[in-house]
C-alpha cells in the first residue's frame, strides 16, 4: 500500500525504497540472503531505516560483517555500538561467565555488577556526575533525564535543536528535531518542547566565521531561555553524529546561559560517548561539564542493550517517584557487559587511538577532497567523520551522487550510512587497524572518483 508520504524528505540514513536500492539488491542479493530478506520484509513492520533490509548478516567479527552468502563488509556504521569491534573475546567470555554466575536480578535486589558499573561510570564522568540509572535503550535514558530536569527545576519546558536526534520514544522524539521521527503520524508530542535552529554555521547559514556564528547561535538559545523564563533544560548532542561539530566556544556560552536562567544542561552522548570522538565524552572537547549525561549504544560492547543516565549529585531528587523503573534496570549480565567494555576501552587505549586515527583519516580525506570536484567538506572528530557530497565545490547537495557512491562502496566491501541526504557518515570501531582504515578510505576515494 502506498502512503501519502511518498515524497517525504528523510534526513537520517539512506532510503530503503529508492530505485538505487532496488537496483543494487537485484544485482547483488545472493541465493541464501534472498529468502531471508523476503521473510524479514513479510514478518516485520516496515519503517524507513530498517525493514525492508539492505542485506542479511550471518557473522559479525571485529570490524567485519558477513552476509549469508559470504559477502563481507567493513562496518563503518554499526549503529555506533561497535567501539570495541564485534564479538570481542574478552567481552564474550565475561558475559558467558556472568550468565553462569547470576543471570538476572529483579530490581528490588541489588547485585555486584550493577553497583560496580554505576560506581565506574561515576568515576569516569567528570565533576560530581555521580548518580546513575540504567535503562535498556538510549531513548529511555533521555526520557529519564527529562523527568529529572522537571523534578529538579519544577519546570517542564525544554529547548533542543532542529535536526537533532534523541530517540524514538514520544518524549525523545518531542525534543528531537527530525521529521522522520516527529512529524505527520507521530503527533501530538510533549508540550513545551521548544526548538531552535542548529549550530551548523557553514551549512545552515553559509557562515564561515565560526566564532561569530557560534556566538549568534548561542545568543539565540540564551534569548529563548530568557524570554520563556521557565525552561527546565537544554538537551543536545555535544556533537551531532551526522557528523556536525559545534563552533568554538558555543557550548561554554550555552553552559553559562543555562546557569544564568536556572536551566539544566543535558548532554546526549549516546553515539559520541566512550571515546568515539577521541575523548571519553565529546563535551570534553568543549571544556564544559553538563548536569546530566546519557550514554547508550557502545556501552553494551556491541552485544547487549544497556544505556545510562548520569546526573549530578544534587539532582537525586526523585526518591518518592519512579523515573525509570525499567525491568532490566539492574540486569547483572548487561551491567557486566558494560563494565567489561569500559575495561577494554581503558586497557586497549581506545580513546587515544580514536583521536590519533581520526586525525590521520581526516587529514587524508581533506587532501583527497582538495582536488575532488564533488566533495565540499570533510568534518568530524576522532573516529566519527563525514564526507559531504555536492554537485560542485559551491556546495549544492547531491543526494543522488551520494547514493551512487554508497552502493559502489558496498560493492567494494564497505558499509556505512548516508546522513542528511548527502553526507557519507563514517564511524568505524576504535579497534580498527591503520591498514584496514586505509583500505576503507581507498574504497571511499575510488567510489567518489568514479561518481565524479
Ligand atoms: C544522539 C542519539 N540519542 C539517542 C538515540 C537513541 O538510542 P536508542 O536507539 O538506543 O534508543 C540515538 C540512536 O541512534 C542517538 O544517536
Amino acid at each position: 500500500m502506498k502512503t501519502t508520504f511518498d515524497r517525504f524528505n528523510h534526513t537520517e540514513g539512506e532510503s530503503n525504497t529508492s530505485d538505487a536500492r532496488r537496483e543494487w539488491a537485484g544485482r547483488t542479493t545472493g541465493p541464501k540472503s534472498a529468502p531471508l530478506l523476503e521473510r524479514d520484509a513479510k514478518a516485520f513492520l516496515h519503517q524507513s531505516l530498517s525493514s525492508p533490509c539492505v542485506s542479511t548478516i550471518a557473522k559479525a567479527e571485529g570490524i567485519w560483517i558477513e552476509d549469508l552468502d559470504g559477502r563481507r563488509y567493513m562496518d563503518f556504521h554499526g549503529n555506533s555500538v561497535h567501539h570495541i569491534g564485534y564479538g570481542h573475546p574478552k567481552l564474550v567470555a565475561s558475559i558467558k561467565a556472568q550468565l553462569d554466575e547470576l543471570p538476572f536480578a529483579p530490581r528490588r535486589f541489588t547485585n555486584e555488577p550493577a553497583v560496580a558499573l554505576a560506581e565506574k561510570l561515576a568515576a569516569i564522568a567528570p565533576g560530581d556526575l555521580n548518580k546513575v540509572l540504567f535503562t535498556t535503550g538510549g531513548s529511555d535514558a533521555n526520557e529519564v533525564a527529562l523527568k529529572i530536569a522537571r523534578a529538579a527545576t519544577g519546570r517542564f519546558k525544554t529547548i533542543s535543536f532542529w535536526d537533532a536526534f534523541h530517540g524514538a520514544g514520544f518524549g525523545a522524539a518531542s525534543v528531537g528535531g527530525e521529521a522522520t521521527f516527529r512529524s505527520h503520524i507521530a503527533g501530538p508530542l510533549l508540550p513545551g518542547t521548544e526548538h531552535v535552529a542548529p549550530y551548523d554555521c557553514l551549512h545552515a547559514y553559509n557562515q564561515t566565521d565560526l566564532v561569530a556564528c557560534g556566538q549568534a547561535c548561542a545568543n539565540m538559545v540564551a534569548y529563548v531561555l530568557e524570554r520563556e523564563g521557565d525552561v527546565s533544560a537544554v538537551i543536545a548532542e555535544p556533537m551531532r553524529a551526522v557528523p556536525s561539530v559545534p563552533p568554538p566556544g558555543f557550548w561554554k556560552q550555552i553552559r553559562e546561559a543555562c546557569n544564568r536562567h536556572g536551566a539544566l544542561l543535558i548532554m546526549d552522548e549516546i553515539p559520541t560517548g566512550l571515546g568515539k570522538t577521541g575523548k571519553m565524552f565529546a563535551f570534553e572537547h568543549d571544556d564544559i561539564i553538563p548536569d546530566i549525561v546519557t550514554l547508550g549504544k557502545s556501552l553494551g560492547g556491541g552485544i547487549l542493550p544497556i544505556a545510562a543516565c548520569i546526573a549530578r549529585e544534587h539532582l537525586d531528587v526523585c526518591g518518592d517517584f519512579a523515573i525509570g523503573h525499567y525491568t532490566h534496570e539492574k540486569n547483572p549480565v548487561t551491567a557486566r557487559a558494560a563494565l567489561t567494555t569500559l575495561e577494554i576501552i581503558e586497557e586497549e587505549g581506545l580513546v587515544e587511538r580514536a583521536a590519533e586515527l581520526g586525525t590521520y583519516a581526516m587529514a587524508r580525506l581533506e587532501s583527497f577532497a582538495h582536488n575532488c570536484p564533488i566533495v565540499s567538506d570533510i568534518r568530524g572528530r576522532g573516529l566519527m567523520f563525514g564526507v559531504e557530497i555536492t554537485s560542485d565545490k559551491l556546495g549544492k547537495a547531491a543526494p543522488d551522487l551520494a547514493e551512487i557512491i554508497y552502493y559502489k562502496c558496498l560493492d567494494m566491501g564497505l558499509s556505512f550510512k548516508i546522513s542528511q541526504g548527502n553526507v557519507l557518515t563514517l564511524s568505524p570501531p576504535l579497534t580498527i587497524s591503520r591498514h584496514d582504515l586505509d583500505a576503507a578510505l581507498s574504497i571511499v576515494e575510488v567510489a567518489i572518483n568514479q561518481a565524479a
